[in-house]
């Protein structure tokens, strides 16, 4: 038996991939944003998504191992990413706020203290500072979890193992996690290549345990939060605001 001929559908022309362009004009009403750190690894990932989100335009790129400067990007930017280095995060942020420029820091391993008492001088817009050891929803999450659980368990450590090129340790998430728990919570630091940002609460009591495990795959788990920080720093209305919590629940 022969087959009923089948009906040809055309093929629409296939449209040329958008290849977006590395600096963009931004549209009207956009939010214009900079990434300071631009060439490491989360930098990159930061100026992926900003490329990839409608209402943001991504107006600079800082870094040294591209030859621009923080200043040479703040002049055109409502909000800077910060994804440098432990050394220099909290003096971007402070040269951030003077200029009257919102910032959003990734950075971990640096003391935020000094970041309360920073102010636009008088003229400049008011600026703000959100801060977050880390922006994955499951990190949140984790660190929610443990914290409940340590009100109900003898005693708790944190297990946090990175990639080995992270400069700080313990990380800033293990220190925001025992900071949140009850007792006092020693951290174990693993620095190995391979992995990406993994951290373990385990909880003990008599004749049991809890492990409550997050995983970090891919830098992508980070970029929702970042976005989200983004396009609500200029509301916050304290600064600076430390932990993506704060603008979840
Ligand atoms: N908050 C989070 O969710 C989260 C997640 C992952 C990593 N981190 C933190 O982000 C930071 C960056 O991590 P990474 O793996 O991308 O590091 P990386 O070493 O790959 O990148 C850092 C980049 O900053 C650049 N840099 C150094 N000084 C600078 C300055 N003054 N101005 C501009 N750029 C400068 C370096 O040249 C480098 O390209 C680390 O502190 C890490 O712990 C935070």
């Amino acid at each position: 038996m022969s087959r009923p001929a089948r009906e040809r559908v055309p093929v629409p022309a296939r449209e040329p991939a958008r290849v977006p362009a590395p600096e963009r004009e931004p549209a009207s009403g956009n939010l214009r944003v900079a990434v300071a750190g631009a060439a490491g690894r989360m930098g990159q990932a930061v100026v992926a998504a900003v490329q990839g989100a409608e209402d943001l335009t991504l107006t600079g790129r800082a870094d040294p191992a591209l030859g621009t400067s923080l200043a040479d990007v703040l002049d055109d930017a409502d909000v800077v990413v910060d994804f440098t280095r432990p050394d220099s995060a909290l003096d971007n942020a402070l040269r951030c706020v003077e200029a009257g420029v919102h910032v959003v820091i990734g950075t971990t391993g640096f003391d935020v203290e000094p970041l309360r008492s920073a102010h636009a001088p008088a003229g400049h817009k008011r600026a703000n500072v959100f801060i977050a050891p880390n922006f994955a929803i499951s990190a949140v999450l984790m660190m929610r979890f443990a914290a409940e659980a340590s009100q109900h368990m003898a005693g708790a450590e944190i297990v946090e193992l990175h990639h080995d090129g992270k400069l700080d340790a313990p990380s800033g998430t293990a220190a925001r996690t025992a900071q949140l728990m009850q007792g006092d919570v020693p951290i174990h630091s693993v620095r190995l290549p391979g992995l990406v940002a993994h951290q373990e609460v385990i909880l003990g009591d008599v004749g049991q345990s809890l492990t409550i495990r997050q995983d970090s795959y891919a830098r992508e788990s980070f970029m929702p939060g970042v976005l989200l920080a983004v396009r609500r720093v200029a509301q916050l209305e304290e600064s600076p605001v430390v932990g993506l919590e704060r603008l979840l629940f």
